[in-house]
Formats: C-alpha cells, sequence, structure tokens
C-alpha cells in the first residue's frame, strides 16, 4: 500500500534516486577494470555508494551488504545510510557483484543496489544460497524439492515449451558438475558464466528479453536477496535453500532460527510490497552494457524496478564529468 505515513515507503519511486547511486558506483569501479585488483575496485564502489546514498531521503540501514562493521570501509550490515528523513527502510547492496570479472576486464560485472520496507529482508550469515530463477509465465510451477529434470519438465509445460528449447544459466563451479549433468540430460542448453549470479538471476527472471530462461545452482546468499528484490519486481518466480557450508555454519543458521531444509520463496527473502532495486553495468554483460569513457562524457546502462507498480525502466544516461566535478566542490 502507498502511503504518506512517515514510517513507510512514500509513493516517491526510490528507484529513480537509487539509479545515480549504482551508475556513481559503476564509474567509480569502471577505472579499475582490468588492472587486477579487486580490492582497489570495490574501495571506489563503496566509497562511491556510501557518498551518494548518503544525499537519498531515506532513513537506511543496511541489512545485506559486505560483511560485519570491522571489516570497514565496506558498506556493513547495521551501517546507517540515507539523511535520516522517512522512510525507513532496509537497505541492500552490492557494490560490485562481479569483482573478478572487473579486476580482470570481464562481461558482467554489476553495481546493485535493492531498498525495502524495514525489517523485510532476510537477514542470514549463511555464505551460499541454493538458487533457481524463473520469469513471470513459469510462476508457480517450480518447487526447489523436485530434482532439476523435473523443474525443467514443469518450466517448459508452463511456458509451452519443450525442455529441450530452455536455456539454463549456472555458475561454472566443480559444486555444480552433478547439477550440470542432470540438466544436461533433459536436452536443455547450458550457458555457463564465471561469476555474477544477481545479473544471470534477473536475466532468467525476463526470458523474453534475454534468451535465459532459468537460473539453477548454489551462489551467495547476500546475491540471493538482491536477486530475489528483482525477482518480485518483476513478477518472476524464485526459490532458495541455505546451504551450510560444514557443521558449524549448519549450526549457526539453526541459532538464527532457520531450518536448513527450508524452502524460501521469493517473498521471504524480501517480505515487503515496496521494493526497489537499481543495477548499472560495469563492464559489459549480456543484460546491461558497460560503462564507456570519452573524455568528459561517461556513459552509463542501467536497470531500475519497482514492485508496486511493476514498472522496469532500462536507463541509458551520459554524465558530464566537468560538470559532476564542479558540482562535488560546491
Ligand atoms: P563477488 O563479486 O562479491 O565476489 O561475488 C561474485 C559471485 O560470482 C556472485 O555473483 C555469486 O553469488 C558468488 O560470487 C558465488 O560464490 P563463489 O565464487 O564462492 O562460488
Amino acid at each position: 500500500m502507498l502511503t504518506t505515513d512517515p514510517g513507510t515507503p512514500t509513493d516517491r519511486n526510490l528507484a529513480m534516486e537509487l539509479v545515480r547511486v549504482t551508475e556513481g558506483a559503476a564509474m567509480s569501479a569502471a577505472r579499475f577494470m582490468g588492472r587486477d585488483d579487486k580490492i582497489a575496485a570495490d574501495r571506489a564502489a563503496v566509497e562511491s555508494m556510501r557518498r551518494s546514498l548518503s544525499y537519498v531521503d531515506m532513513s537506511g540501514v543496511v541489512k545485506i551488504g559486505e560483511g560485519e562493521k570491522d571489516q570497514a570501509p565496506m558498506l556493513y550490515i547495521g551501517e546507517e545510510v540515507g539523511n535520516g528523513n522517512p522512510p525507513l527502510v532496509d537497505v541492500a547492496v552490492d557494490p560490485i557483484d562481479g569483482t573478478r570479472l572487473v579486476a580482470r576486464g570481464l562481461p558482467g560485472g554489476i553495481a546493485t543496489v535493492a531498498l525495502a520496507d524495514r525489517d523485510s529482508l532476510l537477514q542470514t550469515h549463511c555464505f551460499y544460497m541454493e538458487k533457481l530463477v524463473v520469469g513471470p509465465r513459469a510462476k508457480g510451477a517450480i518447487d526447489l524439492r523436485q530434482p532439476p529434470a523435473e523443474n525443467l519438465r514443469r518450466i517448459a509445460e508452463a511456458e509451452s515449451r519443450h525442455v529441450e528449447d530452455l536455456t539454463v544459466v549456472v555458475l561454472d563451479r566443480p559444486r555444480h558438475e552433478r547439477l550440470l549433468a542432470e540438466i544436461r540430460n533433459t536436452g536443455a542448453r547450458v550457458m555457463l558464466i564465471t561469476d555474477g549470479d544477481v545479473a544471470a538471476g534477473i536475466m532468467a527472471a525476463l526470458p523474453e528479453r534475454t534468451g535465459i530462461d532459468v537460473l539453477m545452482g548454489i551462489g551467495g546468499a547476500t546475491e540471493a536477496v538482491l536477486t530475489s528484490c528483482a525477482v518480485r519486481c518483476i513478477e518472476g518466480d524464485m526459490q532458495c535453500r541455505l546451504m551450510p557450508r560444514d557443521q558449524e555454519e549448519a549450526e549457526m543458521v539453526r541459532r538464527e532460527g532457520f531450518d536448513p531444509d527450508h524452502v524460501f520463496p521469493a517473498e521471504e527473502l524480501s517480505g515487503s510490497e515496496n521494493i526497489f532495486f537499481a543495477a548499472t553495468g560495469i563492464t559489459d554483460g549480456e543484460m546491461l552494457g558497460g560503462v564507456r569513457f570519452a573524455g568528459e562524457r561517461v556513459e552509463t546502462h542501467s536497470v531500475v524496478m519497482r514492485s508496486y507498480s511493476g514498472t522496469i525502466r532500462w536507463i541509458d544516461a551520459v554524465h558530464d564529468l566537468s560538470k559532476l566535478r564542479a558540482r562535488s566542490r560546491d
């Protein structure tokens, strides 16, 4: 519900403000493309994000971030962001998803941020989650408890297509050997990515635009929550399961109050009806073009979404660096 109650997001489209945050982070990180320095690229994106988030009219708390406070200068969990005005929101940030990609100059690095009503984003210290993402036409057809072949059969049926026509994106990791064998057995096509499963998840939720139909496999839990924000705006479908790496992490998950076998629908990862999501390409990718520099002109490519209206905007921007510099001296 849209409301002017100061405790909840107003009818402002905060995503339009968020895109300035991801554009800035992408432009800062893009200077480090291919320089084989993950830390410098990440630091540039974080510093830019922290600065520009402080101008956004909101009282935000980072719920999904880069770690705990002692790891500063990262945007840490619990950090307050925004200018302190209403609305009260949870913030999820991944200043660079695909840090290795940016450091090596490979395609697919993005800067991304999401906002939702306060206390609506799932918080866990578990590092990995198993994920299954599809677009709106396959909504309601997936079940992570079922084997991959059965899910692909259901997705194909829901979309009136053949399993062989589906393209499944999977992170290229040894842990996915068995999953890949099972997918390949069905005849479905596979696209392997080296990193960046937020962009891959969004692509799977937008099959008509991207040609990618499904995301399967295990990736970061932070990235899962961010992806769920976009999936909810798109009205695709997503299910996840916590994947503790060892006994100790499994016990930590239980202490957090979670059942490691529980299957989370997107609505439990991001429970709000007011979700705002923005992402900007850093390096050229299948979904978003990367940052291009041309003297004082810098070009960026972003996507901006809002769950309440379901609006998805693809924004190409040209920034004038001389004006941005002059403004920051004011
Ligand atoms: P970072 O940019 O934060 O390093 O994440 C990149 C990424 O590929 C994510 O997109 C993905 O969820 C995660 O790493 C997978 O983790 P791992 O590399 O340990 O398999």
